[in-house]
């Protein structure tokens, strides 16, 4: 179901989303919403499931696998726009989407749960999912490895330096040190994606897994040309590599002088949670992602 009038979206719930420190705009949307485009793409994820992955995935099956993407000025920073921002300066927003050629696939990043999105059926949705316990872990480093200044602005409680905390705190309350709760934010996509078919959804597992796989299902999804058998297909899997990203971290978000190199594009493993979580706090995840995760995505 793709007809704007038939849509499920549901009602913008953005009160949700103010909680004191980070309050969104949404008459934002109104202003962008007529720049909208065919063919427009939004990466959305919960933060630290993989969004320059998929975004520098999408972007190199544009470009064929070419390295155009990293010329200077060109980063992937560049290369896409965050919706987010968009809300907080819809003016240059605006005047950003503007001055985009009109043959140019637009590509862009969003963590917001689904109701607090504008709808459009010109756009396709592609989500990525990871593993909560994964998620954690990552976004805990993240926070950590940011320096000193950064890290004491985003996190507002001192006592989130400790794992423990950090990690309840998430699980529980879901919006620290962002503004989206993990769980509700995996409810909200599920619940439209079978109902859309410009809603894609994809685990970060399955990446990791069979990344060919993937990107012939995002050729198909998004309708980009690509063939297996050729250079550019290889370059493509070349320029998505773990190796190769966190060779070119710099070219990736966020700008090195919030966080210490090499923590950004960090380990791309699942399961480091093991050593560090206790039986309880695994039970604990346990008994809330089986009440909001659909079974076929469940991978561990
Ligand atoms: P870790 O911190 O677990 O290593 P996001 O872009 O949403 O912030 O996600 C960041 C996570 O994706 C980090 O996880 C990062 O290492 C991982 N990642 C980035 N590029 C990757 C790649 N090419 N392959 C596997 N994982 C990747």
């Amino acid at each position: 179901m793709t007809g704007e009038e038939n849509a499920p979206w549901p009602q913008r719930t953005i009160t949700e989303l103010q909680d004191g420190t980070n309050s969104i705009d949404i008459r934002a949307w109104d202003e962008v919403s007529p720049y909208i485009r065919e063919g427009d793409i939004v990466v959305n994820t919960f933060p630290k499931s993989g969004t320059t992955w998929m975004l520098q995935l999408i972007l190199q099956m544009i470009n064929n696998g070419e390295e155009t993407l990293f010329a200077p000025d060109n980063t992937l920073r560049h290369a896409t726009s965050w919706i987010e921002n968009m809300l907080i300066a819809p003016t240059d927003t605006v005047a950003k989407f503007k001055l985009t050629p009109p043959h140019h696939r637009r590509l862009i990043k969003s963590h917001l749960q689904l109701d607090a999105l504008l709808f459009s059926p010109k756009i396709k949705y592609v989500c990525v999912f990871r593993d909560g316990r994964d998620v954690v872990m990552s976004l805990y480093n993240h926070c950590m490895s940011q320096t000193a200044e950064y890290r004491n602005a985003t996190l507002k409680d001192a006592k989130l330096d400790d794992f423990t905390f950090f990690y309840e705190n998430w699980l529980l309350h879901g919006n620290q040190p962002f503004w989206t709760d993990y769980f509700h934010h995996i409810q909200s996509w599920w619940k439209y994606a079978n109902s859309c078919d410009n809603i894609l959804l994809v685990n970060y597992n399955e990446m990791q897994r069979n990344l060919t796989h993937v990107i012939l299902k995002l050729a198909k999804f998004l309708g980009i040309p690509v063939d297996e058998a050729s250079v550019s297909f290889r370059q493509i899997l070349h320029h998505t590599s773990f190796e190769y990203m966190k060779q070119h971290e710099d070219l990736f978000e966020p700008p090195l002088n919030v966080m210490k190199q090499g923590n950004f594009i960090h380990k791309g493993v699942k399961g480091r949670w093991r050593d560090v979580l206790s039986e309880s706090q695994h039970r604990m995840y346990w008994d809330k992602i089986r009440q909001c995760w659909p079974p076929e995505l469940i991978e561990f």
